[in-house]
């Protein structure tokens, strides 16, 4: 008697097996077994020449679009972005149905879906979880708000922002992973591997140093080639070598003259010809200039028209028809276009699983983005041990920053709509790249949770004296202040409005003052000299008042450590002006980066300044040994062993860090680099042995001639430490002549 059930399963089985064997044969783009290329390729054959042109253009805000003439946007493709562009979204490219190719539905961005109107888990800055110097978390991050994207029904990511942080006063360094490319590559890294792994595709952005905002439409970023691709450029190298992403963001700027969506330098030397990269250069909203000096210079897809001050539909079938008529473009590249925009679609499992749009766990999101900000916050000072609070402190007062409603988040594309809303509405600015919005949660509220027995008393610091008052009738206060950063904005170092009087006047009526800051970036600290306890909170996402309170009282040990240097005044920084800094957009200008890759704390170095933080600087409450540095050559990489030991009362985790330093033969931007670090979590008295790896390139100097890397026979110093300017032990190791290609072993 056959099993009724299993002969079913069986028959099921075999029909599935039947109905993938033809569709395979029908569609060979269909059949797994292929190598994406191969899928992409066939996919490609089979398609006519509108089907490809289709792929090649992207749309947002029907709305705009349909008042678009019919011979720039036919009626079809309005009719069909009408229908399935997510309103509020950034963007969608239809699929083709008749191949079983899906369309293309594209959400911002780094720290959680962004969508007018659809309340989603922000995760904290991308400059906070950098903070963690633990790719885990980033990619925890990145699995998280791919989970929450895929329910909403989006396949594109627009995230993975891996501009350094060259210049500390750009309005978008919250949304990137700080000054150094090892770090931003490990991080930016794992928030992409964290979104591929959910069968999304993600970006890396803005290809390529998008590293102002001011006049960011129309400045040119002048740089020369070595100094690029030891800095910007290998902070995406790294990224690519460590996620893969599917696609590349070209900017808004010119790069040495050439629009970034426009570069052949970058697009098809740099990042197709040397690195290999098999996926597609997508347009940042608006950034297109041409159509076929921007489709041979290596753009594969014009997205978000009409956004954003577009010039021109240049990838319209109709400019395009013209350009493969005419010769300007040949049909192998626009082949090359559709083939590179169907391959992650394959690669990261788009077609294979498609996005489905379902219920979210947004309590499970919570969680992931409370444990990212616990192990990010950075405790900068703490005087006499003043944190964590002591259980005599019975009063608290808790002034500024908006704490008793929530905690601030950057503007702009990036910003994501919390759960429950704006906790405070109507701050300035109202209109792009606000509003400013506060997420729905509290310091205060969490601090009340957390300490039940004390006096939690909350005052907003608009009046001086009266916190000032509160302050000194209080056992301990803690004065939180807000610096809101937002797209297409940069911004000085001084914290806005009174708040440096405020902290001022507080500390004064308190010695036992904490401040909390809540910034996009570094930050000047006219009282850091006054205040015993400083937390850098940058912007702590979904759950950053809990995180606050728990750092703050000690049910979670800090563990961050600053991504970015804090500059000791404006007289430390590269450049003493930004081009076109808050004048009206659309100025020309242009900006040489003489600093070359000495950027952040290899600018400090070479200049031999001191900031207010180090780049890497984080306290902790226990300590740690770290010890028994040795090294080693590892085929290409310098292999680097050593012990960390947990010589604190408390368990909790710290940041070791590798520095290499060269001999001045060798050429370097500047006397020491960050050659790898490793996120260490100990028990009390417990230690254990960490292998960090430094990569070939981190040793080396560019050489534009040869496209190759050099690392010059001689010296090499390892320093080991918690910080840059915090090392505590030292190794030699002596290194032969080694030259390698820019170009990747394919
Ligand atoms: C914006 C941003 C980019 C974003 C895109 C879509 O202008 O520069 O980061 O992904 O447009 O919103």
């Amino acid at each position: 008697m056959k099993h009724p059930i299993r002969s079913g399963l069986l028959a099921t089985a075999l029909l599935a097996f039947a109905s993938s064997a033809a569709l395979a044969q029908i569609q060979p783009w269909m059949d797994t077994s292929k190598s994406p290329e191969e899928r992409a390729a066939a996919a490609v054959s089979a398609m006519t020449l509108d089907e490809k042109l289709g792929l090649v253009m992207g749309y947002t805000d029907p709305e705009q679009l349909v008042k678009e003439p019919d011979e720039v946007v036919s009626a079809q493709i309005k009719a069909d972005v009408v229908a399935h562009h997510i309103k509020g979204s950034a963007g969608y490219i239809a699929g083709v149905p008749r191949l079983g190719i899906p369309a293309q539905w594209q959400t911002d961005a780094s720290i959680g879906v962004r969508v007018a109107g659809m309340e989603r888990t922000a995760l904290p800055s991308s400059l906070a979880t950098a903070a963690s110097f633990d790719p885990k978390v980033t990619e925890m991050g990145g699995i998280m708000i791919a989970n929450e994207a895929r329910a909403s029904g989006f396949n594109v990511f627009l995230a993975g922002g891996g501009n350094l942080a060259r210049e500390p006063r750009n309005g978008r360094n919250f949304e990137y992973t700080g000054e150094d490319p090892v770090l931003t590559g490990e991080m930016t890294g794992g928030l992409i591997r964290g979104i591929q792994s959910r069968h999304m595709v993600s970006t890396m952005k803005h290809w390529a140093v998008n590293d102002q905002e001011s006049q960011r439409t129309t400045v040119d970023a002048r740089i020369s080639k070595p100094a690029m691709r030891q800095s910007d450029l290998l902070a995406f190298e790294l990224i690519y070598d460590l996620s893969s992403p599917g696609s590349a963001m070209c900017a808004y700027n010119l790069v040495n003259g050439d629009w970034a969506c426009e570069n052949d330098y970058l697009n098809n030397q740099v990042l197709k010809q040397d690195w290999g990269f098999k996926g597609y250069v997508m347009s940042d909203w608006g950034a297109v200039h041409s159509s076929s000096k921007a489709a041979n210079n290596g753009l594969d897809q014009f997205t978000g028209y009409p956004c954003c001050g577009h010039h021109g539909a240049f990838f319209s079938a109709k400019t395009l028809k013209a350009d493969i008529a005419s010769g300007a473009i040949a049909m192998s590249r626009i082949d090359d276009m559709a083939q590179r925009i169907l391959w992650p679609l394959f690669a990261k499992g788009v077609v294979d699983d498609p996005a489905k749009v379902g219920p979210i766990d947004f309590n499970a999101s919570a969680a992931v983005a409370q444990t990212a900000a616990e192990q990010s916050l950075v405790l900068l000072k703490n005087e006499n041990d003043l944190l964590p609070l002591a259980a005599s402190a019975k009063t608290i007062a808790m002034i500024g920053g908006h704490a008793d409603k929530g905690v601030i988040q950057g503007g702009g594309s990036s910003g994501v709509t919390p759960i429950g809303g704006n906790a405070v509405v109507g701050l300035e600015p109202k209109t792009w790249p606000g509003p400013v919005v506060y997420i729905p949660s509290s310091p205060v509220a969490a601090m009340k949770t957390v300490k039940p027995d004390a006096t939690v008393t909350y005052i907003s610091g608009d009046n001086i004296k009266q916190a000032a008052a509160l302050a000194k009738k209080s056992d301990v206060a803690i004065v939180f202040v807000t610096q809101w950063m937002g797209e297409g904005i940069d911004n000085p170092l001084e914290l806005p409005g009174n708040q440096d009087a405020l902290v001022a006047a507080v500390v004064k009526a308190n010695p036992k003052t904490i401040v909390v800051v809540e910034s996009g970036g570094a930050i000047l600290m006219p009282w850091a000299n006054q205040v015993p306890a400083i937390l850098e909170a940058f912007y702590p996402g979904s759950r950053g008042g809990a995180a606050i309170a728990n750092i703050l009282t000690g049910k979670v040990n800090p563990s961050g450590h600053l991504p970015i240097s804090f500059p000791a005044s404006n007289a430390q920084l590269a450049h003493a002006e930004i081009p076109g800094f808050h004048k009206p957009d659309g100025i020309k200008v242009s900006i040489s980066y003489d600093e070359g890759a000495a950027i952040g704390y290899k600018w400090y170095d070479v200049k031999g300044f001191k900031p207010l933080f180090a780049f890497g600087h984080g306290l902790s409450y226990t300590q740690f040994n770290l010890t028994n540095l040795k090294a080693e050559l590892a085929g290409s990489d310098v292999k680097v062993n050593f012990s960390v030991k947990n010589t604190g009362k408390v368990s909790g985790a710290t940041a070791a860090q590798v520095y290499v330093s060269a001999e001045p033969a060798a050429g370097w931007e500047a006397p020491k680099r960050l050659g790898g670090f490793a996120k260490v979590k100990l028990e009390p008295g417990a230690s254990k042995t960490v292998e960090v790896k430094i990569d070939p390139r981190l040793l080396a100097t560019y050489d534009e001639a040869t496209n190759s890397w050099v690392i010059k026979a001689g010296t090499y110093h390892l320093s080991l430490g918690e910080a840059s300017d915090r090392l505590s032990t030292a190794t030699d190791i002596q290194l032969p002549e080694t030259r390698f290609s820019a170009v990747h072993a394919r």
